[in-house]
Parts: C-alpha cells; sequence; structure tokens
C-alpha cells in the first residue's frame, strides 16, 4: 500500500486527549488507570518529550508513548487509525520514539505486548524487537 504522508510527528498536547483517547479505543488498546489526563500529564512531566502524536492533514492519526526509567526505554500505546493501518505510520513513529530514546542514552528498548495480541507481535520483529524470555507482573496500587 502507499505510505501515508505525515504532516508531522509532535508532541503531545493536553487538547489533543480526547481525540487520541477516542483513536486508542478504535485501535482496540485496552485503557486502563494511567490513561486519564491527569496522569498522562504525570507521565509527560516525567518523561518530556517522549509522548509523540502523528499529524496528517491536521488529524492525529497515531500515538506512541516512550518512557525513560534510566535503565530501559519503555514504549506503551503505539496506535495507527484503523483506516491508515500498514502504511508505515506505525514504522515511522517507532524510528522517531526510538531516535529520542537513544539522544536521552538509552541503551535498549521494552514493551509489552497484551496476551491476545499476538498479531502485533509481527509488527515488532519486523522492526528488529525480539521476545524477551520475561514474563511480566503488575499490581494496581489504585
Ligand atoms: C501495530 C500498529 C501500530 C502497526 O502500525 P502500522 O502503521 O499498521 O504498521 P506499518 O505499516 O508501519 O508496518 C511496518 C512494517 O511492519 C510490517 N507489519 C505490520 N504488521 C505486521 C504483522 N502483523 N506481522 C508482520 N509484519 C507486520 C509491515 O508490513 C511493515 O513492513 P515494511 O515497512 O518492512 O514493509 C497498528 O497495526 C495498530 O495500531 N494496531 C492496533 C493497536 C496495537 O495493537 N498496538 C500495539 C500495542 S502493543
Amino acid at each position: 500500500m502507499e505510505p501515508a504522508p505525515l504532516s508531522a510527528i509532535r508532541e503531545f498536547r493536553p487538547e489533543d486527549y480526547e481525540t487520541v483517547r477516542a483513536l486508542w479505543v478504535r485501535a482496540g488498546l485496552a485503557l486502563r488507570p494511567g490513561d486519564d489526563l491527569p496522569d498522562l500529564l504525570r507521565f509527560v512531566e516525567r518523561n518530556p518529550g517522549l509522548f509523540l502524536v502523528a499529524e496528517r492533514d491536521g488529524e492525529i492519526v497515531g500515538t506512541v508513548m516512550g518512557a525513560d526509567d534510566g535503565r530501559r526505554g519503555w514504549v506503551y500505546h503505539l496506535a495507527v487509525e484503523p483506516r491508515l493501518q500498514g502504511r508505515g505510520i506505525g514504522r515511522r513513529l517507532m524510528a522517531e520514539v526510538e531516535a529520542r530514546l537513544a539522544a536521552r542514552g538509552v541503551p535498549k528498548v521494552n514493551l509489552h505486548v497484551a496476551e491476545g495480541n499476538e498479531r502485533v507481535v509481527g509488527f515488532y520483529r519486523r522492526l528488529g524487537y525480539e521476545p524477551g524470555g520475561a514474563r511480566m507482573l503488575g499490581k494496581y496500587l489504585r
């Protein structure tokens, strides 16, 4: 398919929130505590310049959130507008967030793929990601 021309990859702004949240729902991301605006602003404060949106003709068509915990980089909420998937937007978002993490000195990027979302593993492998051989455990504090 033809690449989808993007106008820009830029940083998330608070006024993008409702649009971005609706995109996440359309793309099938499971929204959880941590996806409300106050939590996302806390995320941005700790990880400046790493929550990115892709724009096409003024419309937000993709997102990615990068984080730097001081040892590893992490990627969350990579999502592309369903009607524009398969046109290189996910690859471009990943390249941009990886470049920004590398510029901060991060040596390795990790990410989680939700169980049941096996389809996306092929995408990440295509981009050079390999299974980490570890299981993720988590606990909500609120
Ligand atoms: C995963 C997602 C972000 C990928 O974005 P995208 O814009 O559709 O992907 P791209 O078009 O940039 O694909 C990049 C490359 O991966 C390949 N690819 C895409 N999906 C693939 C798959 N399931 N298996 C193997 N390769 C795949 C493409 O062919 C392309 O290859 P090339 O650039 O070498 O020709 C998008 O499909 C999406 O939003 N999915 C729903 C939300 C989601 O699951 N997010 C991930 C949460 S962990």
